[in-house]
C-alpha cells in the first residue's frame, strides 16, 4: 500500500477521536485525499470555513480562489485567476468587479499568493485586494480569510506592521507531525514562524475577519426614510432602531 494511502486510512480512522478547539468550538480535523487535506494546514481551515459558510444561502456567498469545491458540495460564487472549472470565474481578485453585495466572503490560503506568486511583484497588492473586496460586502456582511504565515515576506510585515489589520484575527500553530494544531495568541508573529518548517506546508495559519457594518451603509437612509408603519419617527432614532428596520427591508 502506497504511504499516502496509509497515512490518510490512519487519519481518516483517528479522524472521530481527533478534534482541536478554535475560538471555544471543538471541531474535528478534516480527512480528505484530495490535496491530502491531513496533513497539512486544510485540516484546521476547512471545518472552520465551512462551519462559517453553511450558515449562509449559497447566493449569499463569494468564495476568492478556488479551495472549498474540492471538498464539499458547493453552489457559492468562486472567482479564481488560473483555475479552470465550470463556474468559476478565472479573475484577478482586484480586477472582479460586480454589482451583487456578498454577506460572506471567504478566501482560504489564496491572498498569499497575490502580488506574490505574480510576474511583477507588488507590496501593495494584498491590502488593495482586502479593501477591494470590503467593497462587496453587504451590509452586516463578513469577509473571512485564512493566510498562511511565512510564505509571503510583505504579507507577513503588512501582519506584523498592521498595514493588515482585521477587525477579529485569530492564530493557530501546528504543533505536531501528526498535524495537531492549537490556538495562539499574537504574538506568534514576532517568533517569524516559516512557511515548511518544522513541519511541511504552513506552520501558522492567521484567520482574520472583517466586518462591514450596517450603519455605514444606512447613512444615506437617515434623510429619506420613514417606515410607513409610523410616519411619526424620527430621523434621528436610534441606530439600533434603524439597523433593525434596515435588515428588515433587505
Ligand atoms: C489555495 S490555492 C488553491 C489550490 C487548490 N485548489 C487547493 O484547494 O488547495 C490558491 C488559488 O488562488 C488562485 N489565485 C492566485 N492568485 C490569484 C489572484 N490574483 N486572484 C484570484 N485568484 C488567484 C490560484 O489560481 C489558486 O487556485
Amino acid at each position: 500500500m502506497k504511504k499516502f494511502n496509509k497515512s490518510y486510512l490512519v487519519h481518516k480512522a483517528l479522524q472521530p477521536l481527533r478534534n482541536f478547539s478554535f475560538q471555544g468550538k471543538k471541531y474535528h480535523y478534516f480527512c480528505h485525499k484530495y490535496n491530502s487535506s491531513h496533513l497539512n494546514e486544510r485540516a484546521v481551515e476547512l471545518p472552520i470555513v465551512w462551519a462559517e459558510v453553511q450558515r449562509y444561502k449559497s447566493y449569499e456567498v463569494l468564495e476568492i480562489g478556488n479551495v472549498l469545491s474540492h471538498y464539499f458540495p458547493t453552489k457559492h460564487l468562486v472567482v479564481d485567476k488560473y483555475e479552470v472549472a465550470p463556474g468559476i470565474i478565472n479573475k484577478d481578485v482586484v480586477e472582479f468587479k460586480t454589482k451583487k453585495k456578498f454577506k460572506l466572503i471567504i478566501s482560504i490560503s489564496t491572498l498569499e499568493h497575490v502580488g506574490w506568486d505574480e510576474e511583477v511583484k507588488s507590496k501593495g497588492k494584498i491590502p488593495q485586494a482586502i479593501r477591494h473586496l470590503q467593497t462587496l460586502l453587504a451590509p452586516g456582511g463578513t469577509l473571512f480569510i485564512t493566510l498562511p504565515l511565512g510564505y509571503n515576506s510583505y504579507l507577513d510585515e503588512h501582519l506584523r506592521t498592521g498595514k493588515i489589520k482585521f477587525d477579529e484575527t485569530f492564530y493557530m500553530e501546528r504543533v505536531s507531525k501528526f498535524n495537531s494544531w492549537r490556538e495562539v495568541d499574537s504574538d506568534i508573529l514576532k517568533k517569524k514562524p516559516k512557511y515548511g518548517s518544522p513541519y511541511e506546508n504552513a506552520n501558522v495559519v492567521v484567520f482574520g475577519k472583517v466586518k462591514k457594518s450596517f450603519a455605514k451603509d444606512i447613512t444615506h437612509l437617515a434623510g429619506t426614510f420613514v417606515p410607513r408603519s409610523n410616519k411619526n419617527i424620527s430621523v434621528l432614532e436610534t441606530r439600533e432602531k434603524m439597523e433593525k428596520t434596515y435588515r428588515q427591508m433587505c
